[in-house]
């Protein structure tokens, strides 16, 4: 089997476009900074599930990372990502340059800004700026593809969130379809930041996805938030983990908490230097189940 084709101009791209748009084919776009792994791959699945031709996007955004953050480290691994697409359902890898994304440089020229109330709140109260950026790229992609559906993974929740939102606020005709977070079997979700941990750090990691397992149990038994969160936070402050927040949150608004209504429990906590986020659905009060 042949694997996908890398585009990089976007003149290519826009010809395999129209002639996919011409014979009425529809169109599916999986964003992603590459160095994929399985929760990639079943995006992809699902894009080629659902529509005609698939476009995964590689580019590592460099408007998305802080002054001190991975941007210059974070995996670029093109011939793996090539043979993990291979035989995958994905007809075309959309690779453009900086200067493509950004013709005026990046953090130049128009961009998103994302509401405080959404983009400057858990992950962003850390990493100020990072939705813009992540809000910026992704409209960009949106505009160059032009997809019927776009594809995004549960565990970056809070992007998927603004990424609806924005979609929903700006009028973009695409459809929104996200999947559920893929994980190891120990538990720990999948992410391409994994691969930073050295193994004592990859034995502790799962433990992330324990507490906050744990913290669900707890919260469907009925018991207070703030005394869950106590308890959640110095499990995880035991285990060596270096907590950035551990919140429940509106699953929809990520406001606070209304128990009448779903709702989500999310964490972001360092082992060492890596960053890891996890999150999990916390049913309404007077209802039962979890997903
Ligand atoms: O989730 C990611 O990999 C990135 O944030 C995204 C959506 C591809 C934008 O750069």
């Amino acid at each position: 089997m042949r694997p996908p084709v890398v585009v990089s101009d976007p003149a290519v791209l826009a010809d395999r476009l129209h002639a996919w748009r011409s014979v009425g084919s529809s169109v599916g776009l999986v964003p992603t900074m590459g160095n994929l792994h399985e929760g990639h791959l079943g995006l992809v699945r699902s894009a080629a599930a659902s529509v005609r031709h698939v476009i995964v996007s590689i580019f590592v955004n460099p408007t998305q990372f802080g002054p001190n953050e991975d941007f210059a480290r974070y995996p670029r691994t093109l011939e793996h990502d090539l043979a993990q697409l291979t035989g995958s359902g994905c007809d075309l890898v959309w690779a453009p340059s900086v200067a493509t994304m950004y013709p005026l440089g990046p953090g130049q020229g128009f961009g998103v800004s994302v509401p405080a109330e959404l983009g400057n709140i858990l992950c962003g109260d850390a990493r100020p700026g990072h939705f813009d950026g992540v809000a910026s790229v992704v409209l960009r992609l949106f505009n160059q593809v032009g997809p019927d559906m776009a594809f995004f993974g549960e565990k970056d929740f809070q992007q998927l969130r603004i990424i609806e939102h924005m979609v929903n606020d700006l009028s973009l005709s695409v459809r929104i379809k996200a999947l559920p977070t893929v994980r190891e079997t120990d538990g720990l979700a999948m992410s391409s930041r994994n691969g930073y941990l050295d193994s004592g750090q990859r034995r502790q990691a799962p433990l992330l996805h324990r507490v906050l397992s744990q913290c669900v149990a707890r919260l469907d038994a009925g018991q207070d938030w703030t005394a869950v969160q106590t308890e959640g936070l110095a499990e995880l402050a035991t285990a060596g983990f270096d907590v950035d927040y551990l919140a429940l949150c509106d699953a929809e608004t990520l406001a606070g908490p209304d128990p009448r209504r779903p709702m989500r429990l999310l964490v972001a906590a360092r082992l060492g230097s890596t960053r890891l986020i996890d999150n999990l659905a916390v049913q309404p009060r007077g209802t039962v189940g979890t997903s």
